[in-house]
């Protein structure tokens, strides 16, 4: 046998770290054999927003079918993975756990190394597995529920955070305004739906900039300057304009999420740019993304709308090039609900 041909690598990835069962099998870190999402959104709608006990519930329900329906579609067996995968962090910890405790017990059954991986590495990661030729270097802006972060990709699993967010994720933003118009849960889909029939120049909501640090991004105050010009109508007893609202909150999101990437991408003279993250899938900020960096020659990236939102194929992305540098969990490994990026 020749000895410089490179084996195929398989690997079976976990997500579990909100509302979202989730188990694929990955090839190289590029093909997706699987892809299975269970979601538990329809049982969160009832309540306006995922209720952490209820999801760690679902997710032990759920998970073991979805790992059976990603080795199936995938035409694999366990045998023929090469490592698990799984989420440890950061997320709802009793979510999390599911995962971790499922990936551990297969990893130690079948005897095949264990490898933990960050959430936002995979959210990451997914722009990998549509776009053969993106490779380190590049910038991302990860935009998801819990996360709005401005990251260097070094190389593969090597970041530093110049940007972050200092009060409200982007997509809780989305969420929150969504529920005061009325719109219910999941927010950001919504307001993206409705935007499209407003106009988003109709009210000037504020874009926020934090002194001294260009790269973070600050949330709360559209969020409570809506929440002021939806009550300021009420007193007067006007009625709001929905889609107005929805579509000028876009805007002043996107605004500031743009001028923020386009400042990176001056100042570090970036050529590769990609989107990650629930919040990628809004057509209006992808929109303003790709007119911001035609213009300034940089090739920009986001995966499709499935690999956006969380899904366990990200992880298997991001777990291979975890597999390739070495990185092996241990039989302690736990759930860390603040795992921080490029911790271990
Ligand atoms: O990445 P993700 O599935 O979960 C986290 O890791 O948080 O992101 C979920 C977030 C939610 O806040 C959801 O409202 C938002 O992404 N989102 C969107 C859109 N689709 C999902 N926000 C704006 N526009 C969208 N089209
Ligand atoms: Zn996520």
């Amino acid at each position: 046998m020749n000895e410089n041909v490179e084996k195929d690598v398989l690997i079976l990835a976990i997500e579990s770290s909100c509302d979202e069962t989730a188990a694929a099998v990955v090839k190289n870190g590029r093909e997706v054999l699987s892809n299975i999402i269970s979601s538990q959104i329809a049982l969160h709608t009832l309540y306006g927003g995922v209720v952490p006990e209820i999801a760690s519930r679902k997710h032990i329900e759920k998970i073991n079918q979805v790992i059976e329906a990603a080795l199936l579609e995938a035409k694999v067996t366990l045998q023929d993975i090469d490592a698990i995968g799984v989420t440890y962090g950061p997320g709802l910890v009793g979510a999390l756990l599911v995962g971790v405790a499922e990936a551990k017990a297969i990893a130690y059954a079948a005897k095949k190394p264990l490898i933990g991986v960050h959430h936002i590495e995979g959210h990451i990661a997914a722009n990998f597995i549509e776009h053969e030729e993106l490779e380190p270097p590049f910038f991302s802006l990860v935009v998801s529920g819990g996360h709005t972060h401005l990251v260097r990709v070094v190389d593969y699993g090597k970041f530093e955070i110049i940007g972050r967010t200092r009060d409200d994720a982007a997509g809780e933003a989305f969420d929150k305004v969504a529920r005061a118009i009325g719109l219910g849960y999941p927010g950001g889909p919504k307001i993206d739906k409705v935007s499209k029939e407003g106009n988003p120049e109709a009210i000037t909501f504020p874009r926020a900039h934090v002194e001294d640090a260009p790269y973070d991004f600050s949330f709360s105050g559209v969020k409570s300057a809506v929440l002021n010009y939806i009550n300021g109508c009420r007193m007067k007893g006007e009625t709001c304009h929905q889609a107005d609202i929805a579509a000028s909150f876009q805007k002043a999101v996107t605004d500031v999420l743009v001028a923020n990437a386009m400042h990176a991408i001056e100042e570090y003279q970036v050529q590769q740019f990609a989107l990650a993250g629930g919040v990628a899938s809004n057509s209006a900020l992808r929109e303003a993304m790709k007119k911001a960096c035609e213009e300034r020659g940089v090739k920009l990236y986001y995966p499709s709308p499935i690999y956006c939102t969380d899904n366990a194929a990200m992880i298997g992305a991001a777990a291979y090039y975890e597999y390739k540098k070495g990185t092996r969990h241990g039989w302690d490994l736990n759930a860390v609900p603040n795992l921080k990026l490029g911790e271990r």
